[in-house]
C-alpha cells in the first residue's frame, strides 16, 4: 500500500513537511509505504474553465507541462492521500488551490481513495483552511481520515512544530487511522464487499 503525501507548500522542508514527515514514520510502522509529492516553487496556473478536459474526457489539464497533470497521475496511481497546506490570510495557498481545482476537474475516478488534509499554520485561519482542503474529498466520494483533532499544526519554523506535542500527535492519530482504514479495505474486498454501485449523475444547475 502506498500513501501519496501532497506538500503544498513551497518549501519543501518547512513546516507542512514535517507534520506529512511524521504522518509517514507513523504509517512506515505500519508497514504502509508513502510518497512525497512536492509543489515546491514551480508554477501552478490557475483553471481558466477553458472545459478541454471535460469536452474530450482527456482526465488531464490541457496545459500538458502543470503539476496538476503528474499529481493527477499520482493520485491514479496511489492507495490513498494526505494533502498538506500552508495557512495563508486562513485559506489554503494560492499554490495549493490552483493544483486541486485543476487535479479534481480535470482528473476523475479518485473515488473511495482514503483522504486527508493537514495544515500549518503559525497562528489562526487552520480551521477554514482545513474545511476548504476537505471540499476537494467529499465532493469526490472519497472517504475522509478524521483525527483526534482538527488536522493542524502550528508553527513559523520546522523547530516550532517540533514543540507543538498536541499537533504531532494528531498527526500519527491520523496516520493510524488511515492504516486501519486501508486495511479494513483490504479485507472487505478480500471477503466480497464490493465499492457501492452509483446512480448516473443528475445534474441541477438551478436554471429554470
Ligand atoms: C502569504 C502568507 C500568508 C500567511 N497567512 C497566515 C495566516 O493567515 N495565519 C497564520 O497563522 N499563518 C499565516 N502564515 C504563516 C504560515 O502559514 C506558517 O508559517 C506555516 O506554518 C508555514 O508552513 P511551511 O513552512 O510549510 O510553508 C502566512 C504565511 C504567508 C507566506
Amino acid at each position: 500500500m502506498n500513501v501519496l503525501l501532497v506538500n503544498g507548500s513551497p518549501n519543501e522542508r518547512g513546516c507542512t513537511y514535517t507534520g506529512l514527515r511524521e504522518i509517514a514514520d507513523e504509517l512506515q510502522k505500519q508497514e504502509i509505504g508513502s510518497e512525497f509529492f512536492q509543489i515546491g516553487k514551480r508554477v501552478v496556473r490557475g483553471c481558466i474553465a477553458c472545459m478541454n478536459c471535460q469536452r474530450t474526457g482527456s482526465g488531464h489539464c490541457i496545459y500538458k507541462e502543470d503539476p496538476s497533470n503528474e499529481l493527477i497521475d499520482k493520485l491514479h496511481a496511489a492507495d490513498a492521500v494526505v494533502v498538506g497546506s500552508p495557512v495563508y490570510y486562513a485559506g489554503i495557498s494560492g499554490q495549493v488551490k490552483c493544483l486541486l481545482d485543476k487535479a479534481f476537474f480535470a482528473g476523475k475516478g479518485f473515488d473511495y481513495k482514503p483522504a486527508a488534509a493537514i495544515v500549518s499554520c503559525r497562528r489562526g485561519g487552520a480551521s477554514a483552511a482545513f474545511d476548504q482542503l476537505n471540499h476537494y474529498f467529499t465532493i469526490s466520494n472519497m472517504p475522509v481520515i478524521s483525527s483526534q483533532y482538527w488536522n493542524q499544526i502550528h508553527g513559523y519554523t520546522p523547530e516550532d512544530v517540533q514543540q507543538d506535542l498536541e499537533g504531532l500527535q494528531t498527526m500519527r492519530t491520523l496516520a493510524r487511522n488511515m492504516g486501519w482504514l486501508l486495511r479494513c479495505i483490504t479485507a472487505g474486498e478480500q471477503s466480497g464487499i464490493s465499492r457501492p454501485k452509483q446512480e448516473p449523475w443528475v445534474p441541477t444547475n438551478f436554471i429554470r
